[in-house]
């Protein structure tokens, strides 16, 4: 009796340890992202020991567990049909919300998930019913794209797939089928989505025959930039869940096809130090002293190192491409934009990644809309059901889709 009473003691113990992390009391439901936090972090543990064990690779891994925690199948109900298809090969969820009678034509957005370019799908439960709220509030047709994954692909594919379906649905006669107005079809997308979807409409802008078919853009906690990871935002959130900066830039190795081995160069800004030449100039465009507000730089320092390692952009030179760190394009491309809603986080090292593009946007001539979310932490949006109910995964679903309803 004894024994087992110290056993369960302990095991609390230890279980309180696992979960326990001291965070702000300034974030939305504290207690219930440790338990979120905890669930990923063990799920990330388990597919590291299946990969090392030579099973399968982590990333596959961590997806099936992700996925199986809740794939939905196609479905309907009196507000939505949700049917899965493919555009131009590529697969494709589309949410259609029924017709009002005096309405011909709906609106639309394209939507393109988050996950480290590499986790979840346009199938899953949190993303099904962000893009069914979507379709139902907005009276629209919502296309989630289901892009292929790192380690199946690696960039530039995922933005290929989602530019060859994008352009498929904007045919007029795919338009038509839908009874989708071409005039009001916008792009958006969270996280890794974010990035993807800023990279396609920096894509769209820099052709004459694309760049006025979407109206809009609206990108939720976008992922930027990989030539600064010392921002104020990824200083001030190092190892806030559930997305540590290590894990961040895990993420774009993985995405880069670059080696591991970096990972730790890299979170001091070695990769773009002053003596990795090809980096000085993008390096530039991203001096966030100058693009960020004082009330956000005023305690912290800029990481630029003088001497680093010269190696890491010359083995993985996509780390400067626009394509994957939409923050260092031109302002050639910049002007070129629509209207562009950031939604932005205080509790993610991605904050001012999105700060710094609507700086760079609005000296460009581009309407934007901040809007930032002081208790926010990255992923909030699609936390918005029982049991990963978050207060504020609720307020910011609201905010984006009133600023869609609003603009698109
Ligand atoms: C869904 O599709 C079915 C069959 O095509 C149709 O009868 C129904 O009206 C549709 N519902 C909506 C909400 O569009
Ligand atoms: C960064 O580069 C400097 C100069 O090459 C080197 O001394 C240092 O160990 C590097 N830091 C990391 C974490 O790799
Ligand atoms: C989450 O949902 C439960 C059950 O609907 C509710 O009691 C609780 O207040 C919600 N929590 C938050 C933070 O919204």
């Amino acid at each position: 009796m004894k024994s087992s009473c110290v056993l369960l003691i302990a095991l609390v113990a230890l279980a309180a340890y696992y979960v326990y992390i001291p965070l702000p009391s300034s974030l939305s439901d504290p207690w219930k992202l440790m338990l979120l936090d905890a669930t990923f972090r063990g799920a990330q543990q388990v597919s590291h020991l299946i990969h090392s064990l030579g099973l399968s690779h982590h990333l596959i891994a961590l997806n099936f567990i992700i996925v199986s925690f809740g794939k939905k199948s196609a479905w309907s109900s009196a507000q939505v049909n949700v049917t899965d298809t493919d555009f131009d090969g590529v697969e494709v969820r589309v949410f259609e919300a029924s017709p009002k009678p005096q309405e011909l034509m709906r609106r639309s957005v394209v939507y393109i998930h988050g996950g480290g370019w590499a986790l979840a799908s346009a199938k899953i439960k949190y993303y099904d019913e962000l893009c069914t709220v979507m379709a139902e509030e907005l009276n629209a047709v919502i296309v989630s794209i289901e892009y292929r994954l790192v380690p199946n692909v690696y960039f530039p594919e995922q933005i290929h797939d989602i530019v060859r379906a994008t352009k498929y649905f904007l045919q007029p006669e795919v338009l038509q089928k839908y009874k989708v107005d071409p005039d009001r079809i916008g792009i958006s997308g969270d996280s890794a989505g974010g990035n993807l979807a800023a990279a396609l409409g920096q894509q769209f802008a820099q052709d004459a025959n694309l760049r006025n078919k979407l109206k809009l853009q609206a990108l939720i906690y976008p992922v930027l930039q990989a030539l600064d990871f010392n921002t104020p935002s990824y200083q001030q959130n190092v190892n806030m869940p559930i997305l540590p900066r290590y894990v961040m830039v895990k993420y774009w190795l993985d995405y880069l096809k670059g080696n591991h081995d970096f990972v730790q160069a890299m979170i001091v800004n070695n990769h773009t130090s002053l003596d990795a030449e090809e980096a000085v100039a993008p390096r530039a465009r991203l001096d966030w002293t100058s693009l960020l507000p004082a009330s956000i730089t005023k305690n912290y320092q800029p990481v630029m190192q003088t001497k680093g390692n010269a190696r890491i952009v010359q083995e993985i030179p996509q780390l400067l491409d626009a394509r994957s760190s939409p923050l260092i394009a031109d302002q050639e491309v910049l002007l070129h934009l629509p209207k562009t809603y950031i939604l932005t986080c205080e509790h993610d090292v991605l904050r001012d990644d999105g700060v710094m593009y609507a700086k760079r946007l609005e000296s460009a001539g581009v309407e934007v809309t901040l809007d930032h979310f002081e208790d926010g932490f990255h992923g909030c949006i699609i936390f918005t059901s029982w049991p990963t109910n978050f207060s504020v995964g609720i307020r910011t679903r609201d905010s984006y889709i009133k600023w869609l309803d609003q603009n698109l």
